[in-house]
C-alpha cells in the first residue's frame, strides 16, 4: 500500500432552505471567507439535494438557492478564487453517495442525532433520503478528496461518520485512497444560540423571527432584535468562568467576540462590569456595522439572478472537473467495468 499525501482542500456546504442567519454567518460563511483568504483551494456548495430530504416548494427552493449564493458572495466568497456551485449540477455527488450507501452500515446511520431530531416522533414517515443524508454529505466531501471541512458544532457527528466511511472503504478495498478529513470547528461562535432562549441554537426553523438575526434584516431590525434579546439582570463579568451559568449573556459575548475578531477574554477585559443597557447598544452597533453591508449587497446581487445562475454553472463545471476523475478511480477500485 503506498502512502498518499493529500494536498489541502477545503469543502463545505449549506442547505438552501431560506432564513440565512447570524449562526450560519459566524459558524460558516465568515470562516469560509477566512479560509479563502488564506489561499487554500476552497469549494463551497449549496446542497439543494440535502434540502429536499424534507419537503421544499420548488419556487422557494429556487429562490433560496440564489439567495444563498448571494449570501456567500456578499460574505466575501469570490467565485473566481473559490468554487461556488449548487450540488444538483454535479451528478458525481449522488453517484458517490450511492457507493457510500453501500459502505455505511444501518447501525451507523441510526445513531445520527440530526436524523432523530429532524424525523421527530414519526420516524417511519421520514423520507429515505433523510436517513441517507449523512452518506450524501460524506460523498460531497470525499468526491473532492477534501482534507478540511469548516462547519458549526452541530455537524461534528456527520464528519466523524465521513471519516468512518473513508476508513472502511480504504480498508475493504485495501487502498489508501480517501483522505482522513478534518473537521474545522473553531472560534467563539461555532454554536450561536437563539436570542430568546440561550439553551437552543439559533436556527432557520425557529418559529420566532426574534430568535435570530437574518442576513436579510435591515439595520433597524438588527438593532431591535439585539435590544430585545433575553438576558439576565447582572452586569457582565470580567472573566469567562461565571458565563458558564449564564447562557444568554455568554451567547451575546460570543457573538460580539466573533463579529469583532476578538477573543472572549478581550471582550470581557473591555466590557466587564457593564450592565446590558450599555453592552447591548455596543453590540447592536457592531452587528449593524458588520451585517448591514452584507444584506445590502445581497439585495443588489438578487436584482440580477441570471448573473447568479451563470456563476453557479461556471462553478459546477470547475467542481465536476475535480470530482469526475475521483469518481472514476473509485469505480475502478470497486471493479466497475468501463470506468
Ligand atoms: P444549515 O443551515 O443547517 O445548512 O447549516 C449551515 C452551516 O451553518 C453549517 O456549517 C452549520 O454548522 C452552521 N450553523 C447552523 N446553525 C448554526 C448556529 N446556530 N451556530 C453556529 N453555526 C451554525
Ligand atoms: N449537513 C450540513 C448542515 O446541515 C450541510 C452539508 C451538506 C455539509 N454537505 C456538507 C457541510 C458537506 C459540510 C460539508 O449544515
Amino acid at each position: 500500500m503506498t502512502e498518499v499525501v493529500h494536498t489541502p482542500r477545503v469543502f463545505s456546504g449549506i442547505q438552501p432552505t431560506g432564513n440565512l442567519h447570524l449562526g450560519n454567518y459566524l459558524g460558516a460563511l465568515k470562516r469560509f471567507a477566512d479560509s479563502q483568504e488564506e489561499g487554500i483551494e476552497s469549494i463551497f456548495c449549496m446542497v439543494d439535494l440535502h434540502a429536499v430530504t424534507v419537503w421544499q416548494e420548488p419556487d422557494d427552493l429556487r429562490h433560496a438557492t440564489r439567495e444563498l449564493a448571494a449570501g456567500f458572495i456578499a460574505s466575501g466568497i469570490d467565485p473566481t478564487k473559490s468554487i461556488l456551485f449548487n450540488q444538483s449540477q454535479v451528478a458525481e455527488h449522488t453517484q458517490m453517495a450511492w457507493v457510500f450507501n453501500c459502505v455505511a452500515r444501518m447501525g451507523w446511520m441510526k445513531r445520527m442525532t440530526q436524523f432523530k431530531d429532524k424525523a421527530g416522533k414519526n420516524a417511519e414517515n421520514a423520507s429515505l433520503g433523510l436517513f441517507g443524508y449523512p452518506a450524501l454529505m460524506a460523498a460531497d466531501i470525499l468526491v473532492y478528496h477534501a482534507t478540511h471541512v469548516p462547519v458549526g458544532e452541530d455537524q461534528k457527528q456527520h464528519l466523524e461518520l465521513t471519516q468512518e466511511i473513508a476508513r472502511k472503504f480504504n480498508h475493504d478495498f485495501e487502498v489508501d485512497f480517501f483522505p482522513e478529513t478534518q473537521p474545522v470547528i473553531e472560534g467563539a461562535a461555532t454554536r450561536v444560540m437563539s436570542l430568546r432562549d440561550g439553551s437552543k441554537k439559533m436556527s432557520k426553523s425557529d418559529p420566532s423571527d426574534m430568535s435570530r438575526i437574518n442576513l436579510t434584516d435591515d439595520a433597524d431590525t438588527i438593532a431591535r432584535k439585539i435590544r430585545k434579546a433575553k438576558t439576565d439582570p447582572e452586569p457582565l463579568p470580567s472573566e469567562k468562568g461565571p458565563l458558564d451559568d449564564r447562557p444568554e449573556a455568554r451567547n451575546l459575548v460570543n457573538i460580539y467576540a466573533a463579529l469583532a475578531d476578538l477573543s472572549v477574554d478581550q471582550v470581557l477585559a473591555e466590557h466587564g462590569g457593564k450592565p446590558f443597557s450599555e453592552f447591548k447598544p455596543a453590540l447592536a452597533d457592531l452587528a449593524v456595522d458588520r451585517l448591514a453591508p452584507i444584506s445590502t449587497e445581497m439585495s443588489r446581487l438578487m436584482e440580477d439572478v441570471a448573473e447568479i445562475d451563470r456563476i453557479l454553472a461556471a462553478g459546477a463545471d470547475r467542481a465536476r472537473a475535480i470530482a469526475a476523475p475521483i469518481l472514476k478511480k473509485t469505480y475502478q477500485i470497486m471493479g466497475m467495468v468501463g470506468a
